[in-house]
Formats: C-alpha cells, sequence, structure tokens
C-alpha cells in the first residue's frame, strides 16, 4: 500500500532554486495540456517564479495560447490600468513576456459592481473546467489570496476587509503611502482555492517561518486560512532556507 503525503514539503536553498524548480513543473503541464487552467497569485513571493516563467517561455518557445488564468484577487475601486493594480503587476511580470490570449487572462475587476462581479468569476472558472493548478503565497498572518483570518471564512469569491498588515504590506504600490492602499478587496474564497485541482504554495524569507510551520503542523482554524490546505489532497509547499527554519527547529526538538 502506498501513501500520498499532502502537503509535501520542498525546501530549496534559496528563492531562485525555488522558482526554477516551479517554473519547469508549470512549462511541463503546459506542454503536456496546453489548455492547462493556472490560478495566480501576486505579492513580492512568485516575483521570481515569473521571471523564470519568461526566461523559459523564450528559451524553450512555450505556448502559452491556449492556456487560461485565473489571478486570486485585486483591490477594491481599482480600475485594471491603475499602476498598483494586481492586474498591471501581472502585465509587467508575466502577461507580457508570454502570449496569453486577452480573453483567456481572468481577472477580478476591482471597480465593477462587487458582488455581481465574485458571482461572474466563480461562473467563469466553472465554465473553464475549474482550476488545475493554483500558485499561492502566503501573508504573514496566514492568508492565502486575500482569505483573512477572522471567526469565519468565506467559501466563494467575495469582497474581503483588508487587514492593516496586508494594507502595509502592498503598501509600495500605492506611492509608499498607507492611506492610499484600499481597504477593501475581492478575493476568490477558501473553496474557489481548494477545488483547485492541484495546489502549490510558495514562501520565501523568515517572516514567512512561524505560519508555514502551522500550516503543516497546527490545527486547523479560521485564525490561520491557509491551514485548511491541510484539506487538499495535492498541494506542495515550496520553501527557501529561511522560510523552513521554524519546520526545521520543530522537527529537531521532536
Ligand atoms: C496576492 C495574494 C496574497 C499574497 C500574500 C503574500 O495575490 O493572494 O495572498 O500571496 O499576501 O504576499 P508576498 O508574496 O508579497 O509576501
Amino acid at each position: 500500500m502506498s501513501f500520498v503525503r499532502s502537503p509535501r514539503i520542498t525546501v530549496f536553498p534559496d528563492t531562485g532554486t525555488a522558482a526554477a524548480v516551479v517554473a519547469a513543473r508549470i512549462a511541463g503541464a503546459l506542454q503536456q495540456n496546453p489548455s492547462l487552467v493556472i490560478g495566480l497569485a501576486t505579492g513580492r513571493t512568485p516575483v521570481a517564479l515569473y521571471a523564470e516563467l519568461a526566461r523559459v517561455t523564450a528559451a524553450r518557445r512555450l505556448d502559452w495560447s491556449s492556456a487560461t488564468t485565473f489571478n486570486l484577487d485585486e483591490f477594491l475601486g481599482v480600475p485594471p490600468e491603475h499602476p498598483g493594480s494586481y492586474r498591471q503587476f501581472m502585465e509587467g511580470h508575466l502577461f507580457r513576456h508570454v502570449n496569453l490570449r486577452p480573453e483567456r487572462i481572468n481577472f477580478l475587476v476591482g471597480t465593477a459592481p462587487a458582488e455581481e462581479e465574485c458571482r461572474r468569476y466563480e461562473r467563469a472558472i466553472a465554465a473553464a473546467g475549474g482550476i488545475d493548478l493554483q500558485i499561492l503565497g502566503i501573508g504573514t498572518n496566514g492568508h492565502i489570496g486575500f482569505n483573512e483570518p477572522g471567526l469565519s471564512l468565506q467559501s466563494r469569491t467575495h469582497r474581503v476587509e483588508l487587514k492593516p498588515e496586508t494594507r502595509q504590506s502592498n503598501v509600495m504600490l500605492f506611492g509608499g503611502d498607507l492611506s492610499n492602499v484600499p481597504a477593501e478587496a475581492l478575493s476568490m474564497g477558501m473553496a474557489t482555492i481548494l477545488q483547485a485541482r492541484s495546489v502549490i504554495l510558495l514562501a520565501n524569507g523568515e517572516s514567512k517561518a512561524s505560519c508555514v510551520a502551522q500550516v503543516v503542523n497546527g490545527p486547523l482554524t479560521t485564525s490561520l486560512p491557509a491551514s485548511f490546505l491541510q484539506l487538499h489532497h495535492d498541494v506542495d509547499i515550496i520553501l527557501d532556507a529561511a522560510a523552513a527554519l521554524e519546520l526545521e527547529r520543530e522537527h529537531r526538538s521532536g
């Protein structure tokens, strides 16, 4: 009998090596299934991955024209062309480097009427046949997407109030001025994320180490939304050495 353990944890010496391995996996998946549906994250963590994907795409002439993407989240009230929007982040880091068809790039529109926009997004994911591979980062407070810690979690794409620490970690997108960072966002929900067929969670740096250890070894709790990834049967957690420090400490102390 064989057991599949999920989450599987892989630790790399540095972010660059981790990015290269994950980019190679995505490239391989895309070559095997040109119609791959990929869920994408923004933030500092996947920047090296997107740079590597751009490089691999040019080197191997990867064809993205039949692939579909869905990004996790967007700031409420921020139009897609705003320089601080996640849409613009993705344009700069990935979309302009690959031949994704514009109509196959799916994004929550921060300026659309929120409730209808969330329903539209859920319908679009279902119409695409669901997400094959979801890339995630993790907030220092344990959020995934913008599913913030709280007494309850929302299952589907929804409007969310951002925690002060989340607004702070996005301040550079808005000229370094916290008062310009939107207080709310739209985000895929926990069930939306957990229904992806495979999940890759990336975490870099010591600021993520304690959260990562709780995600792996702690209880399921809405105060650490990423802990719900323990329920998924196919999750890879890809860490650099610093993000794995607490896990290793726990391992050494038995
Ligand atoms: C962004 C997202 C967030 C980030 C998280 C980590 O689309 O979904 O959950 O992944 O806030 O952000 P960084 O990578 O900047 O530490």
